[in-house]
């Protein structure tokens, strides 16, 4: 469990316990982050318990690494992501609830999970996708120490070294 300096937020491990309060998250901010992103469709609502359950199946077998922003009232502020990790590299993946965004949060988790992927995963390459038109997204990114790749927004690297 990490404090995020200035925000009232620990980053955490996702766990079991966790499930009530990610679903009330991904319930609240559904239409917030549609606007921006795929939004999951009903499906995962319907289902939630039984992927809440595979997420944290894939975490055991060490495919993936996923945490969630939690406030001092226990709440799910927002979720920082590492999927698909292989040979030193992940994807970083985000969403930071409507009510906590435009508070440097993104950008205080993101660089808090890239600490961590670095020190205690093993990791030596993050890297995170986004579109054209998210510039909330690129500014995280850039501001957190990545480098876009490439001429479009779908590929932003940090090497462990750069940060
Ligand atoms: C993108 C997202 C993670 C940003 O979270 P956040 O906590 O608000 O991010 P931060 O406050 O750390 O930084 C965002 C910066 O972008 C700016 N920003 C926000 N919306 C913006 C917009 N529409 N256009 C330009 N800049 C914008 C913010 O003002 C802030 O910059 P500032 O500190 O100079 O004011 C959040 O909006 C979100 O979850 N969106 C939906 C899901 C998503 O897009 N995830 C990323 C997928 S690649």
């Amino acid at each position: 469990m990490h404090r995020l300096p200035d925000h009232d937020v620990t980053l955490e491990p996702l766990t079991a316990a966790h499930a009530d309060a990610v679903l009330a998250f991904e319930i609240e901010n559904r239409a917030y982050f549609a606007a921006s992103i795929v939004d999951r469709g009903d499906g995962y609502f319907e289902e939630f318990a039984a992927r809440h359950a595979a997420l944290l199946a894939e975490q055991e077998a060490g495919i993936c690494r996923f945490h969630v922003l939690v406030d001092d009232a226990g709440a799910v502020v927002g979720r920082v992501n590492l999927v698909d990790l292989e040979n030193g590299t992940a994807e970083l993946g985000y969403r930071i609830a409507e009510k906590a965004a435009g508070k440097g949060l993104a950008t205080a988790a993101v660089r808090a999970l890239a600490r961590l992927a670095a020190s205690e995963y093993g990791l030596t390459t993050l890297w995170a996708g986004t579109s054209a038109t998210n510039v909330a997204s690129q500014t995280v990114l850039t501001r957190a120490g990545f480098r876009r790749v490439g001429d479009d927004h779908q590929r932003y690297e940090l090497r462990s070294a750069d940060s």
